[in-house]
């Protein structure tokens, strides 16, 4: 699968089967995911793999939407380190280039993801803190479900040509 068929299939996945991940999948994708640009190169994007079910059942409950963690059998928490920052508040574009980077070398090498969001909402980010033992200057930002998918999904078009403005905005 080359690089353009990747990102215009990747859909988010839900269901997992009982396959484990292996670390060689892991190492990929985690690799793919620091491969992804940040502002001033400052990668301030942090992971806490999670495999261990009471802890991934805790992780689903931290959002409401979260609930598939609980099936997959590794999640990802994505963090920011504030403290590396050499370019203050741009965490939160470091981590969602380096997530969107994951997700895509996870559906190419035939696995399936879905991003969680934590970040901006606070209660969901206490509870990530709380549950994975994050110390302050790190901020939870998103989570990943992460397995061999037990479903499939086709491409989704989405190109709407009147997004998109030439030179200034138009209308
Ligand atoms: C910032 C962000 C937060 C998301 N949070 C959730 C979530 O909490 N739970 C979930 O099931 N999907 C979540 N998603 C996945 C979206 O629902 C999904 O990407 C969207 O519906 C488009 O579908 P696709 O990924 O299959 O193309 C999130 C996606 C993004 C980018």
């Amino acid at each position: 699968m080359d690089a353009l068929e990747a990102l215009m299939s990747r859909r988010s996945i839900r269901n997992y089967s009982d396959q484990p991940v292996t670390e060689d999948q892991l190492e990929t994708v985690l690799r793919a995911a620091m491969a992804a640009p940040s502002a001033g190169n400052q990668q301030s994007w942090r992971f806490i793999v999670v495999t261990d079910e009471a802890q991934r059942e805790t992780l689903s409950q931290a959002t409401p939407y979260s609930g598939m963690i609980s099936r997959a059998p590794v999640a990802l928490v994505i963090c920011g380190d504030t403290r590396a920052e050499k370019h203050p508040g741009y965490w939160v574009q470091d981590c969602s280039a380096a997530i969107e980077n994951l997700l895509v070398a996870a559906h190419a090498i035939g696995l399936g993801a879905v991003w969680i969001g934590v970040h901006p909402v606070v209660e969901r980010a206490d509870n990530v803190r709380a549950a994975c033992g994050i110390p302050e200057g790190i901020e939870p930002m998103s989570m990943i479900a992460l397995g061999h998918p037990l479903e499939t999904k086709p491409p989704s078009e989405r190109y709407e040509p009147q997004y998109v403005h030439r030179d200034r905005w138009q209308g």
